[in-house]
């Protein structure tokens, strides 16, 4: 089983977006899709619950019941991470996790957070050691300001590649109120944010 995990311990930096598009990404490929959801928010549990049957199924995953255990008959587990780590369960699925996806936000809050949740990620001994495979996602992105500027010598300065650049749009939000992602809705209006996501696809294709 492949695990995507999207994890920062910073609140509110995109975690859950990114990873209920991750999921809708892979249903789409017809990859048996799992999508567990470690926050006591339960928002990814909340978008599969409005999720329409009619689109590819993704199947709710609870790692805390599963006692460790990962479950059976899933190609892919995406897990969205809540904004700390200090929980066990997430340390665990972190560690297992082929590919950490950390989004940052530009601003200076949000790039010391992810400096804090780096050192946090750092401790973990399969990480330290490059069995893990980490991508930033620099989320909600707008062109030609001083901070996406900011934020992009920011995450240069750090050892791991910036798999995509997104936007700001309301987009997403509408999207996910109905259990949708953008590669289900938004029509050609979306098109663009579409396209946003596909290097990210593209890295974690060639990390699977
Ligand atoms: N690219 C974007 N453009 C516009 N709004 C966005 C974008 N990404 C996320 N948002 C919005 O930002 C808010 C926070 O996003 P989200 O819930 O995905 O973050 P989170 O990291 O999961 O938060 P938490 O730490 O609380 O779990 C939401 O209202 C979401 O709709
Ligand atoms: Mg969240």
């Amino acid at each position: 089983m492949y695990i995507v995990a999207v994890a920062n311990s910073k609140g509110g930096c995109g975690k859950t977006t990114v990873a209920t598009h991750i999921a809708a990404h892979f249903a789409g490929r017809n990859f048996r899709t799992g999508l567990a959801d470690l926050d006591r928010q339960q928002s990814a549990r909340g978008w599969l619950g409005r999720r329409p049957e009619s689109l590819p199924a993704i199947r709710a995953v609870d790692l805390d019941v599963e006692d460790g255990r990962l479950p059976k008959g899933i190609d892919r587990l995406v897990v969205d991470c809540p904004a700390a780590m200090a929980k066990a369960t997430v340390k665990d699925v972190v560690q297992q996790a082929d590919v950490i996806v950390v989004p940052v936000l530009p601003s200076t809050f949000d790039e010391d957070g992810t400096v804090r949740f780096l050192k946090q990620l750092m401790k973990l001994k399969p990480v330290r050691k490059n069995r893990r495979e980490v991508a930033f996602v620099a989320n909600r992105v707008r062109a030609r300001t001083r901070a996406a500027d900011r934020l992009e010598g920011f995450l240069t300065e750090l050892s791991f590649p910036v798999a995509a650049r997104l936007r700001d749009t309301q987009q997403y939000a509408n999207a996910v109120a109905d259990g949708l992602s953008l590669f289900e809705t938004g029509g050609a209006r979306a098109q663009g944010h579409r396209e946003e996501w596909l290097p990210l696809f593209d890295l974690l294709e060639r990390w699977a």
